[in-house]
């Protein structure tokens, strides 16, 4: 499917036009029941072209995020009628840029299948949309394609099964598809993990016959530019190791790598759209699996910054990992760190799955909260309250892995910060809740969502390239 901007109305299979509550211009006054319900959608098949009526709901409240939703289902009804193209009709509540950023992405999320292992796959019937425009805003679209595309590709890897996504095929995925661009790919193996001390990720990777890998993204456009650091979660199963998980379906588990898969898709934003920026990607990529030669609860992993740390529980993995990539983003001379992992359980169970958990420096953490806004990757800060930092006491190392008490979102990001210096602006977004859509809805067909790519790209292009 491909999207086009448009002058003039241009001969279609099908006509796409928005109407909310009492708003003027609505399409047809004609039609008796047209519908106004937000995301809902009218199809009138025995007109020609083929009218689709698609509601906006009260239009004092539409924002980006409203036409996004409207979009994707619209998208997908279209595809439903088997409608080969289709002319869209803005719906002018928001500025014309804005509304085709949003309509754009809307559609491209919308349209998302992950059926590459189905033998029956269904062709998309859906070959052109346009969209009809008083100026020509082809840098939004473009924009909106990309950032798109990008959140694809983040959902294509976190919905790969298992077996077929290990911790190196990961990293092969990284090194192919940034091969023929300017981001340089650089991956350790096990052997390289022990040389460099890596040893959280070497540890919780040990049980696994697919051996954990360390992979460095660099793009960098201007070295003078404040390097940013993307730190991803990629634990491509965890079964929670010799802490087994048990009682429930783990196979969501798979997703594990979804920060991974965000900051690799953020990579892929910043590269179509050419952004100037200095940015490095780190991602800690490793099996979580109980076996004879697992990480044993109550081993001792000693981090080469010094910090020691008990392993209280093999299924508090994610920091274990992540800690290593810190203390590396640190080594590497990062101004602004953003870590970004399905961590906990808790953060899920505070705050749903539409949003995220945030955790940081209260600047970066309300940037990143009003991007979050705009791009629809929806953030909400939690605190670091100082008293909780006596859960990871241990009797026997610096910290344990797991706090004692309730709280378990921030006590994961109170672990995290022992691994980051003073100096640097550091975020932690904890993806557990929205990194999967139960059920397909808006602009996120069922599966992974690949949330944090636009946030994230966002946060680069803004923030990066002015030195404050
Ligand atoms: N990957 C999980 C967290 C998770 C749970 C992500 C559900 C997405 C959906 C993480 O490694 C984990 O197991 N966390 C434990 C921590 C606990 C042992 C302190 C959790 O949240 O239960
Ligand atoms: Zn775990
Ligand atoms: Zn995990």
């Amino acid at each position: 499917m491909q999207i086009h901007l448009a002058m003039n109305p241009v001969p279609v299979a099908a006509v796409l036009r928005f109407s909310g509550d009492g708003q003027d211009g609505v399409p047809d006054t004609s039609l008796a029941e047209w519908q106004t319900e937000a995301a809902a959608v009218s199809v009138y098949r025995d007109r020609q072209p083929v009218l689709l009526v698609v509601g906006l709901g009260d239009t004092s409240k539409v924002d980006a995020d409203t036409l996004r939703k409207a979009a994707g289902t619209a998208l997908r009804r279209v595809e439903k009628e088997a409608l080969a193209s289709v002319l869209v009709y803005l719906p002018g509540v928001l500025d014309e840029e804005r509304e085709i950023e949003a309509l754009t992405e809307g559609m491209l999320l919308g349209a998302y299948k992950f059926d590459r292992y189905k033998a029956k796959a269904k062709s998309a019937v859906l070959q052109d949309v346009y969209l009809l425009a008083k100026a020509d805003h082809s840098a939004a679209l473009t924009k909106a394609t990309a950032f798109a595309g990008a959140t694809n590709l983040a959902r294509d890897l976190a919905n790969e099964p298992p077996n077929v996504l290990r911790p190196a095929t990961l990293a092969e995925f990284a090194q192919r598809h940034f091969a023929d661009s300017n981001v340089e790919v650089t991956v350790w193996d096990e052997a390289r993990l022990l040389e460099e001390r890596m040893m959280g990720l070497y540890a919780v990777g040990k049980g696994s016959t697919h051996p954990p890998r360390y992979v460095e993204l660099r793009y960098q456009t201007d070295a003078t530019l404040p390097l940013v650091a993307l730190v991803g979660k990629g634990l491509t199963f965890d079964a929670g190791g010799i802490s087994l998980k048990s009682g429930r379906d783990i196979s969501d588990m798979r997703m594990d790598m979804a920060g991974a898969a965000a900051v690799i898709g953020a990579f892929a934003a910043l590269v179509t759209t050419g952004a100037k920026c200095n940015v490095v990607g780190l991602i800690v990529a490793a099996e979580n699996l109980p076996d004879g030669s697992a990480m044993l609860p109550g081993e001792l992993i000693q981090y080469r910054n010094g910090v020691s740390v008990q392993v209280a529980n093999t299924d508090a993995e994610g920091r274990l990992a992540l800690a290593d990539a810190l203390i590396r983003a640190h080594e590497l001379g990062a101004k602004y760190v953003i870590d970004i992992a399905t961590l906990t359980g808790a953060a899920a169970n505070a705050l749903g799955t539409k949003y995220a958990a945030v955790f940081g420096q209260k600047q970066l953490v309300d940037q990143l909260c009003e991007l979050g806004e705009a791009t629809g990757d929806f953030l909400w800060p939690l605190p670091l309250p100082p008293e909780y930092e006596s859960q990871l006491k241990s009797d026997y190392a610096d910290i344990t892995n797991i706090g004692k008490g309730k709280g378990g979102a921030i006590t994961a990001a109170l672990f995290l910060r022992h691994f980051v210096d003073d100096g640097q602006a550091w975020a932690h977004i904890d993806i557990a809740g929205p990194m999967e859509a139960e059920r397909t809805e808006g602009y996120s067909p069922a599966g992974a969502t690949g949330f944090g790519v636009r946030v994230m790209a966002e946060f680069v292009v803004h923030y990066s390239s002015r030195d404050e």
